[in-house]
């Protein structure tokens, strides 16, 4: 059986919704979090791959970019990296970045919940719906009025999750595999 070492201190959180376990705290992310931060995009990677392995897979370049995201994120005043920390392990993270709408659209511009992504070990006990709720406090901080996120269709825990915090279908995208001339 699979052992999850604090499934009991997040459990006891998530029905009596005080996070007991004092030991967490959520803080903005910095510099010399880089590394733990790419460690955690990777678990976020195997997961949607497990999801749909023939679309996600981690690449020799995957770890060059996403940094190479976060260190322009962190020089971005419109993007919020904030990560939850226990026993000073990042064990989780929620990126949000406000971009602007086109002009066909009522509003002007808008959240996206970019990434979050929790350590297998530590799923399930609500930090991750806590982090994102962070990363939405800072759109509202900035004015914003409509937060977005993308979700694989297969991802059915990711879309869950969002839905309880109030997340609504709106676009479809569509994917169709073309056969390569090659
Ligand atoms: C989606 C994600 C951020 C949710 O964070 P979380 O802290 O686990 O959220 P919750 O604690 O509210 O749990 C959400 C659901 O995960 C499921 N879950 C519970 N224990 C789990 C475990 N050990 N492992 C995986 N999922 C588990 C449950 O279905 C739970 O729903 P429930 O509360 O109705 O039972 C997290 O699962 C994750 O990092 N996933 C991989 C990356 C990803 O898909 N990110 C979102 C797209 S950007």
């Amino acid at each position: 059986m699979k052992t999850r070492r604090i499934l009991q201190p997040a459990k006891a959180a998530k029905t009596t919704g005080i996070l007991t376990n004092a030991k967490m705290i959520i803080r903005k992310a910095k510099k010399e979090d880089l590394n733990d931060l790419a460690g955690l995009h990777i678990h976020l990677i195997r997961q949607i791959q497990k999801c749909k392995p023939w679309k996600y897979c981690v690449a020799k370049t995957t770890v060059a970019y996403f940094k190479k995201k976060i260190l322009k994120l962190f020089k971005n005043k419109d993007a919020s990296i904030d990560v939850a920390e226990e026993d000073g392990k990042i064990i989780g993270y929620s990126i949000g970045i406000v971009k602007n709408y086109p002009s066909f659209i009522n509003f002007k511009k808008y959240g996206e919940l970019y990434e979050v992504s929790i350590n297998p070990k530590f799923r399930g006990g609500g930090i991750g719906p806590k982090l994102a709720k962070r990363t939405l406090e800072f759109f509202k901080s900035k004015n914003v009025e409509i937060a977005e996120a993308l979700v694989d269709n297969k991802n059915i825990i990711a879309l869950k999750t969002w839905k309880k915090l109030g997340f609504k279908e709106d676009l479809f995208v569509l994917l169709k595999k073309l056969k390569s001339k090659k």
